[in-house]
């Protein structure tokens, strides 16, 4: 297992190119099982999440092969709908092939993924809307059994909007017979991703960007040609906040700031200078950082997935923030090992109370998922000292080279064997 060693207090200078985003990729790659002849798919990250579904695809039948950003996809030989356990548990994104399984099939099987860090995340929202489609789905020995004619375009409404639970209904929805509609859909920058590939492929989306959805079903989706996913917005906020948190200057390349907003106007409260330049977002750190609060919300409110870098922020502010977490039930986890640092922070159910500090001082500390990983990163960044982070497995889930585009930006950082 790797571990990442950073020695703190360099200021981050340079540029830094995004990479594609995992969250809209992923999707993308499960929506190519619908297809009627073989993709490209372009900017393409190289993270451990799409390797894990390249073999996902592989396992299906499905023909792969990646090189330098690009991945070929040929569905046309799928003959398997199994997606096992073993998959399924290291990555939850693998319940994205229940719904082209099922409007392309009429078969699936499909591991429920069990425990997660950072919450309980359960799949009815996806199991109940494939019964919607006059699916008969079945939980049987930990999988989820799904057996169909035809779908039946049907009326889903999300209780709260769920972004893989909305693309599956999606997904499952441009081959199902008649109308679709989604209601309360979520409106994430990726979803709308996974709706503009599907319309590209011959689908029928009105409402795209918007809560409420209607797909008329068509009879197969052929792409006419390559597809490039949008830039990763979690991974532009990450390094955001690593020049808020280093007083750096960094011009962010290859990113879309509009899918940003909310966290551009915290970021800005902080008294980060955020401009558009001709070649991208120049992101300037302040001298104090001033404490704000925030609650995430789905999109686009401020995203659950820039909570904990923001709460490494907020430890070496002048004031005190309170953190809200709305979306995931138990995504503080890097809280108590922000406190291994010297952190001052107190949980209260879901709010996390930071006391901002004129330093931190570096510690071993253990990531315990992909944002956590990034949170104990950013705050070594600035502490005093060594701070090492283990089982940086979880960061390479979501982060293309972290380690090695923050070096490249001035950051005293390398990766070693535990
Ligand atoms: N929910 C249910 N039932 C369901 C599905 C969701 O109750 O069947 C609840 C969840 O427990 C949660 C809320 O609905 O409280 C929203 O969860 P959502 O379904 O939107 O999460 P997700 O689709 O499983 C995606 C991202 C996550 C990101 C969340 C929220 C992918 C592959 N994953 O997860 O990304 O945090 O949306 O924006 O798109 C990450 O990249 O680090 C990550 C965790």
């Amino acid at each position: 297992m790797d571990k990442i060693i950073i020695e703190g207090c360099s200021r981050l200078f340079g540029e830094v190119e995004i990479s594609g985003s995992k969250n809209a990729v992923l999707p993308i790659i499960s929506a190519s099982i619908l297809l009627d002849s073989p993709i490209v798919i372009k900017n393409v990250p190289y993270l451990r999440d799409v390797v894990t579904f390249m073999k996902l695809l592989e396992i299906l039948g499905a023909k792969i092969n990646y090189d330098k950003k690009s991945l070929f996809i040929d569905p046309t030989t799928i003959n398997n709908f199994e997606a096992p356990y073993d998959l399924v548990k290291t990555m939850r994104a693998s319940i994205l092939v229940l719904g082209p399984l099922a409007a392309k099939f009429g078969k699936a099987k499909v591991s429920l993924p069990g425990g997660c860090a950072i919450g309980a995340r359960p799949v009815n929202f996806h199991v109940s809307a494939m019964k919607k489609f006059g699916a008969n789905v079945e939980i049987e020995d930990g999988y989820i059994n799904l057996n169909s004619k035809k779908l039946n375009g049907c009326f889903y409404c999300f209780d709260i909007p769920s972004v893989t639970g909305t693309e599956n209904v999606m997904m499952a929805g441009t081959l199902a017979d008649g109308d679709t509609i989604i209601e309360n859909a979520a409106t994430e920058p990726e979803v709308t991703d996974l709706a503009n590939f599907l319309v590209a492929s011959g689908a029928k989306i009105d409402g795209i960007g918007t809560n409420k959805l209607t797909i008329k079903g068509v009879t197969k989706l052929k792409p006419k040609k390559d597809y490039s996913v949008i830039a990763d917005r979690i991974e532009t906020a990450t390094f955001m906040i690593a020049s808020a948190i280093t007083e750096g200057n960094i011009l962010i390349k290859n990113s879309n700031i509009n899918h940003l907003d909310a966290v551009v106007n915290k970021l800005r409260d902080v008294g980060v200078k955020i401009t558009k330049e001709s070649d991208g977002i120049r992101v300037v750190g302040p001298g104090v950082i001033k404490s704000v609060d925030i609650q995430t919300s789905p999109y686009p409110g401020f995203p659950t997935d820039v909570q904990a870098q923001l709460m490494a922020l907020m430890c070496f502010s002048k004031g005190l923030s309170v953190i809200k977490e709305t979306i995931f039930e138990n995504r503080f986890m890097h809280s108590n090992e922000l406190m291994r640092m010297d952190a001052d922070i107190q949980i209260q159910g879901n709010t996390a109370i930071v006391r901002g500090k004129e330093s931190l001082t570096g510690a071993k500390v253990m990531a315990s998922d992909l944002r956590a990983s990034a949170s104990l990163i950013l705050a070594g960044l600035r502490a005093k000292g060594k701070t090492e982070v283990s089982r940086i497995y979880h960061l390479d889930r979501g982060y293309e080279r972290f380690d090695l585009k923050l070096e490249k930006l001035n950051a005293k950082i390398e990766r070693s064997k535990e």
